[in-house]
């Protein structure tokens, strides 16, 4: 049997808990919901933006839970709870204890990853790379904010070899507490981009918000810096600053560190050949895209720097895919006969994801009369820019020789209005009105890309066509042809 997460004692005595009835011998795991919890795990009544996770710590200790972290405050409130309780004064601060005592005793090597976007997907590239290693323990979907990372980090087993780590944020001030929860020995920044603007004076403090993340680096740890993107310099500054005494760089500027030598991109993957820290590396991607390769090569320099090896890695980053919302390709069955390819990108959007999600249906390669048409819904959190930077779209569209465009929300009026008219193929004022259009506008051999931030309700719009025109769960594009 393998050792459990916790002893119940190592946890009561990390959050300084006062325990109250049965001592369970061991904790499994740790949860804050209780419609997910597994038996044998801690309950964690945190409380969010709409619930307070101590009206369901009854639930959570009957659906089989170990014990329940609560606070003193709602003791009293609890009623009568059958099961062990852990008294806390205050369960955010106990978890970010227990999550401090984790990387206490831990022998990993840890990563923590920022950036205004490839956060998730850089994690789950490395955390693929590092595989052959060993085990590796990294954050599940993007848990990247004041609960998110020191739940992952008090749920990292004493064995992980390797900890990945995604942080991010809203506001200034908000990565530094989790760096320093987090202390990884190498900090990524994918990339600064203008998203949150309506946070920020300018994409200069979102730069100095970024590289708060250098903050929390270990004594020797190493900042990783994306040398291809306009604050690059910025943030090596900042670096230094907070007395990082190594920067590594990764790009394909000459002088990166991580530098790409070639990338030939194709519909369906990338073929990379590139220079690691002074190593060669020749290696395949298994999904699209060269806002991957570029996340590529910080994955790789981190890597690197983590102790794994090189070889190894390159070799496992074949064969990943895109996940849903993130590019994962569905196959439609179109109304009359033929498939369509429908690429799902509708997991959020900014000006920076947005045009690379264009670029990759510029790369798709439509079945003989097939089209490339694009649907996109509104980037929010734009601030003031938010219609220059709708209307911006208009000029990457046409580089990507899309065919037909559909346009759902207010924000996305402005780049209707620019589009050529031959690109208009609809427009509604939201996802759902929008459904029906898409659906009788596609055609055998198209490929649809669809995109939009998370609020503006892309998602249902790729479930409703998923369900309406049938999909297939493999993607494999020859078969347009059929
Ligand atoms: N380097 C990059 N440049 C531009 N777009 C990218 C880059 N890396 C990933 N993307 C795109 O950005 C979108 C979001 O990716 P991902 O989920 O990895 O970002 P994230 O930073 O974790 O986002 P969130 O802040 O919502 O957690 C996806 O559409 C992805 O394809
Ligand atoms: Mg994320």
């Amino acid at each position: 049997m393998s050792d459990p997460l916790w002893t119940f004692d190592d946890m009561v005595s990390a959050m300084k808990g006062r325990p109250i009835g049965a001592h369970p011998p061991a904790i499994g795991g740790i949860s804050i919901d209780s419609r997910t919890i597994l038996p044998g795990e801690a309950f964690f009544a945190i409380r969010g933006d709409t619930f307070d996770g101590h009206d369901f710590a009854g639930r959570a200790l009957s659906a089989g839970a170990a014990t329940a972290v609560v606070s003193e405050a709602r003791l009293s409130s609890l009623g009568k709870v059958s099961g062990s309780l852990v008294v806390v004064d205050d369960v955010l601060g106990a978890l970010e204890k227990l999550a401090r005592a984790s990387r206490a005793r831990s022998v990993a090597r840890v990563a923590a990853v920022t950036g205004s976007v490839g956060k998730t997907g850089t994690k789950e590239m490395l955390a693929r790379a590092l595989a052959p290693e060993g085990e590796v323990h990294y954050s599940p979907a993007s848990f990247n904010n004041h609960w998110g990372v020191p739940l992952t980090l008090a749920r990292m087993p004493a064995s992980a070899r390797f900890g990945i780590f995604e942080i991010g944020m809203n506001h200034a001030g908000e990565i530094e507490p989790l760096t320093r929860l987090v202390a990884p020995h190498v900090a990524i920044v994918t990339t600064v981009e203008p998203v949150h603007l309506e946070f920020f004076e300018g994409i200069e403090d979102i730069a100095r918000a970024k590289a708060e993340i250098f903050l929390g680096l270990v004594p020797d740890g190493v900042a990783v810096v994306n040398a291809d993107n306009p604050h690059a310099g910025l943030l090596i500054s900042q670096a230094r600053m907070a007395g990082v005494r190594r920067v590594a760089t990764f790009g394909e500027a000459r002088d990166a560190d991580a530098r790409l030598d070639v990338a030939k991109l194709k519909p369906e993957c990338s073929c990379v050949s590139a220079e690691i820290l002074g190593e060669k590396v020749t290696y395949k991607l298994g999904a699209p895209g060269r806002h991957l390769v570029q996340n590529s090569l910080a994955v790789l320099a981190a890597v690197a720097l983590l102790g794994g090896d090189l070889a190894s890695a390159a070799l496992a980053l074949g064969s990943m895919s895109a996940p849903k919302g993130r590019g994962e390709r569905v196959r439609l069955a179109v109304p009359g006969g033929g498939k369509a390819t429908l690429i799902d990108e509708s997991y959020n959007a900014n000006p920076a994801s947005m045009r690379a999600a264009i670029a990759i249906l510029g790369q798709a390669e439509p079945a003989k009369q097939g089209r490339r048409i694009a649907v996109l819904g509104d980037m929010r959190e734009l601030g003031p820019a938010a219609s220059e930077l709708h209307a911006g779209l208009a000029a990457d569209l046409v580089a990507a020789r899309v065919d037909l465009v559909f346009l759902a929300g207010p924000l996305m009026r402005a780049l209707h209005d620019v589009l050529p008219a031959t690109l208009r193929g609809g427009y509604a004022e939201t996802a759902a009105d929008l459904e029906p259009m898409v659906a009788g506008g596609i055609e055998r051999g198209d490929v649809i890309m669809v995109k939009g931030s998370n609020a503006s309700g892309m998602w249902r719009l790729v479930d409703s066509l998923k369900a309406e025109l049938a999909a297939e769960a493999d993607g494999d594009p020859a078969q347009d042809l059929a």
